[in-house]
């Protein structure tokens, strides 16, 4: 005969492993719905003109004299805001389109648009 002694242990031993989401993140790569290509041929070159000569009309200024350092710094402030910081110069009209035409999915990276444009003006 065995006298079943049922010894009821509860273990309460609660373990709470916080998993860190593991995505390993590294840089953030933002991916742009457009190619700074298809942003300028869309959007830019109505006031820029094809090879960055600007339109009098729109007030549009010739950029197409910049080096590629200067096209980036000067688009860098219009996306950023950051006119007068950096280069010096005011870009208001711009800042302000720069914001709406984001807004309509006229994305880009910098240093994309600044080397296409280079390379568009200086074909
Ligand atoms: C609606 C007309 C218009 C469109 C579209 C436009 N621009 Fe401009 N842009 C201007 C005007 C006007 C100026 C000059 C006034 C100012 O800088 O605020 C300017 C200035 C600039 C400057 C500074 C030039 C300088 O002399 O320092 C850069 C860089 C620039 N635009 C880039 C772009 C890029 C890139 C796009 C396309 C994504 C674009 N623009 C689309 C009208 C436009």
């Amino acid at each position: 005969m065995t006298n079943k002694i049922t010894a009821i242990t509860i273990s309460a031993i609660a373990t709470i492993a916080f998993t860190a989401c593991g995505t390993n993140k590294h840089e953030e790569v933002k991916t742009y719905k457009m190619s700074a290509a298809e942003v300028f041929q869309a959007s830019c070159i109505k006031c820029h003109g094809a090879n960055g000569e600007g339109n009098p009309e729109k007030k549009t200024p010739k950029i197409s004299d910049k080096t590629i350092g200067e096209l980036e710094q000067d688009i860098y402030d219009v996306k950023n805001g950051g006119s007068n910081q950096s280069s010096g110069t005011t870009h208001t009209v711009m800042e302000h389109n720069m914001q709406k035409l984001i807004e309509k999915g006229y994305d880009y990276d910098t240093k994309v648009m600044a080397t296409y444009m280079y390379e568009t003006f200086h074909k």
